[in-house]
């Protein structure tokens, strides 16, 4: 490599996190081998077709098409001197992050001549760095740098947050490891935070969870606002504009869901209970979460007593809006408890596929196609759609007009003017 040139990039996996980080890399100017396990995946991706719903990214990977290349082959991504590391971690049945991905990373990494890093971007419990370097030692790849560098991408905004961080995390053994990634970052001209690498792989730990501490905080008090009269939209505006707190993660609603902070919760609670800790706080913000999903319920059978033979409609399938991705989605869990009931569920989402995860509910194209006859509708994903539909209409196409509004998206007057009953979360002064 040349004075000046940018050094190629390997990345490992190519699902969220990876497709992301090698599109934003390659927009950087690097050249990027990408490299997956599922034939069709790669193939899928050789083609031009971008297997998962993530906005701008599959222009950014039309437009920097000569600077990628995807691959099975092991072999293609080692040939860089900077290989990142984004495979999956889910949990195991015990809750631990599964990390076999990850080691079969490390142990299908050749003979090494030259130097190389190898760059955690995946969400790894603390103490995963000391025991991968410790492995690279073992097998006489102590030439081979390791470095932790969590992602902090939310999915639905994840190209613009890679291009736009609030900082960048850089935890390394040596300096300079850390100071080779922390250049690639460079152009972004943001803060970078140079840590140890247990930090490094705490911090990302560390701001999942106070997170979804916030999110549970706020979801507590609108459950409190609903028992005393306040309404927590208002409560959360007065909040947040101190300057201590600010306003972000503030909106309750039916729980947070996904791929990572559900995952990413346990795998913290498990790992300070590992290490002899027991983590009150966690637990509490896991189980409020849990609550959270279920009371949507309670308040359908407080308008509608019993849910046997009602039709609840599901607006919105995907765990936040701009995804496909329904995994831990507070709508499966809503769906299986409405089954449960004894109600017909039907659903619809502009992107997710719910045919697979809710094989008893009805799914619709179309949301007053939804609607069509049902007793109930829950809001549980704030798309744009459901801002900019004729409620006015969907009053009438219902049998019963009930809106149970569980991300608070929708005037509760509007509603009520176009004929609803409307129910938020932590609007006890709208309740009727
Ligand atoms: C989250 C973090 O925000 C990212 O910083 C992190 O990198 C990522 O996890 C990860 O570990 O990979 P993500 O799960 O994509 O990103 O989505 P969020 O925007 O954080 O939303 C998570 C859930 O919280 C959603 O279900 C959302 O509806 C819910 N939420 C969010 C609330 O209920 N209230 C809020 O105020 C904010």
């Amino acid at each position: 490599m040349s004075a000046g040139e940018k050094p190629k990039i390997g990345v490992f996996g190519a699902g969220w996190v990876g497709l992301v980080t090698g599109a934003c890399f390659a927009e950087l100017g690097h050249e990027v081998v990408v490299r997956d396990v599922l034939p069709e995946r790669i193939a899928a991706l050789e083609s031009g077709r971008v297997p998962l719903h993530e906005p701008e990214l599959p222009e950014l990977l039309e437009r920097n098409r000569e600077r990628l290349t995807f691959t099975l082959e092991v072999d293609d991504a080692v040939s860089a001197p900077i290989m990142f590391v984004c495979v999956g971690t889910p949990p195991t049945y015990s809750g631990d992050a599964d990390l076999s991905a990850v080691w079969t990373v490390v142990d299908q990494l050749p003979e090494l001549e030259e130097r190389a890093i190898l760059v955690m971007k995946s969400t790894v419990p603390v103490g995963t760095g000391e025991k991968v370097r410790a492995a690279l030692d073992a097998r006489g790849l102590a030439h081979v740098g390791y470095v932790s560098n969590p992602e902090f991408l939310s999915e639905g905004s994840a190209v613009r947050d890679f291009m736009h961080p609030d900082r960048v995390v850089v935890g390394a053994f040596t300096e300079a490891d850390g100071a080779a990634v922390t250049a690639l970052y460079e152009p972004l001209e943001t803060t970078v935070v140079q840590a140890d690498v247990a930090s490094a792989e705490m911090i990302k730990l560390a701001a999942n969870a106070f997170l979804m501490t916030r999110i549970s905080f706020i979801n507590e008090i609108a459950n409190v606002c609903e028992a005393t009269g306040a309404d927590v939209v208002k409560v959360a505006e007065g909040v947040g504009l101190d300057h201590r707190l600010g306003p972000h993660f503030l909106r309750a609603g039916i729980g947070w869901g996904g791929s990572c902070f559900p995952k990413d919760g346990v795998a913290l609670k498990q790992l300070a209970s590992n290490s002899g800790y027991h983590f009150q706080l966690l637990n509490a913000v896991i189980e409020v979460n849990e609550l959270q999903k279920r009371r949507v319920i309670q308040k359908l059978q407080r308008h509608l007593g019993s849910l046997r033979g009602k039709t609840v409609t599901l607006l919105g399938l995907a765990f936040k809006p701009n995804t496909d991705d329904i995994r831990e989605a507070p709508s499966l869990v809503l769906a299986g408890r409405l089954v449960a009931e004894g109600a017909e569920v039907r659903a619809w989402d502009p992107v997710a596929d719910g045919a697979v995860a809710l094989p008893r509910a009805k799914i619709c194209a179309d949301p007053l196609e939804a609607l069509e006859g049902a007793d109930a509708a829950v809001l549980v994903t704030e798309w744009h759609q459901l801002a900019e539909l004729d409620w006015r209409e969907a009053a009438k196409r219902m049998r019963n007009p009930l809106l149970i509004d569980g991300r608070n998206m929708l005037d509760p007057a509007e509603l009520r003017a176009s004929g609803f009953t409307y129910d938020g979360i932590g609007r006890a002064a709208g309740l009727v």
